[in-house]
């Protein structure tokens, strides 16, 4: 079979992980895709961040973009510089920080993976944030993964999003959107699916298979920590899920 564009593919745990400027040394970014132009404050970027068992990040901080981070597996507790503890997370726990949010420093007793998603909003060169409601933005919350999940348009009731932080208006072709993506036991995309926004998709948990005209030719089985960016336009599906499956979506129109 002719090879798809915007394959899934796994994430090299391996390689590409480095520590970025400012970061102690022992925690480590691996660049998903974009990048930050922080001179002109444009651009978006998605990255991981691995924390390494017993680390404790510098110091408070904060940034001129906004900046999303979902805490995928391990523990992270932010602390006051006396030690003191502010907030302890864990799994889904999840922020969207508006620019200029003082937060951490952070420690890891067994260490963290952390999805972090950052960008500048193209509307508020100043670091506002014109697309997001001010009920999405503020310090890190354990997501309620009991409510707030609805069938998008047009798709089965077995599948359900929960957006975290942004719109996406397909009518105007503008903005972005964070959401968590699930399937139920047996959920299925039974068509072919093109859109004219970017998506990237990252599995949290769960298998999720790419099929053929029938479920027995799958053409990718794909899991956990398993990754892609898709372009505009770019055809993906049927999807089936036989156990069910929970995916992060980072949905943009070119420029957001
Ligand atoms: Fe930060
Ligand atoms: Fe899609």
């Amino acid at each position: 079979m002719a090879r798809l564009t915007g394959d899934f593919a796994p994430v090299d745990m391996e390689k590409g992980w480095e520590t970025p400027p400012g970061y102690v040394a022992a925690m480590k970014r691996k660049m998903l895709q974009g990048a930050l132009d922080d001179a002109n404050r444009r651009g978006r970027r998605t990255s991981l961040i691995r924390i390494p068992p017993g680390t404790r990040s510098a110091g408070a901080h904060d940034h001129e973009n906004v900046e999303e981070a979902l805490i995928l597996e391990g523990d992270m507790t932010w602390i006051r510089d006396d030690g003191s503890t502010v907030q302890r997370l864990g799994p889904m726990s999840y922020v969207c920080r508006p620019p200029r949010r003082m937060h951490g420093p952070f420690v890891s007793r067994n260490g963290a993976m952390v999805l972090e998603v950052w960008y500048y909003d193209p509307d508020s060169p100043k670091g506002l944030v014109s697309n997001l409601k001010d009920a999405e933005v503020g310090d890190f919350v354990d997501l309620d993964m009991a409510t707030g999940w609805e069938t998008p348009p047009g798709y089965e009731p077995g599948i359900s999003r929960k957006v975290l932080a942004g719109t996406l208006d397909e009518k105007k072709k503008r903005g972005r959107r964070t959401s968590l993506m699930r399937y139920a036991p047996g959920a299925r995309v039974p068509r072919v699916v093109r859109h004219d926004f970017v998506e990237e998709v990252l599995v949290l948990k769960g298998e999720l298979l790419w099929t053929g005209a029938t479920d027995a030719e799958v053409v990718q089985r794909i899991g956990p920590l398993w990754y892609v960016c898709r372009r505009p336009g770019v055809a993906h599906g049927p999807f089936v899920s036989p156990g069910g499956c929970t995916l992060v979506e980072v949905c943009y129109y070119p420029g957001w």
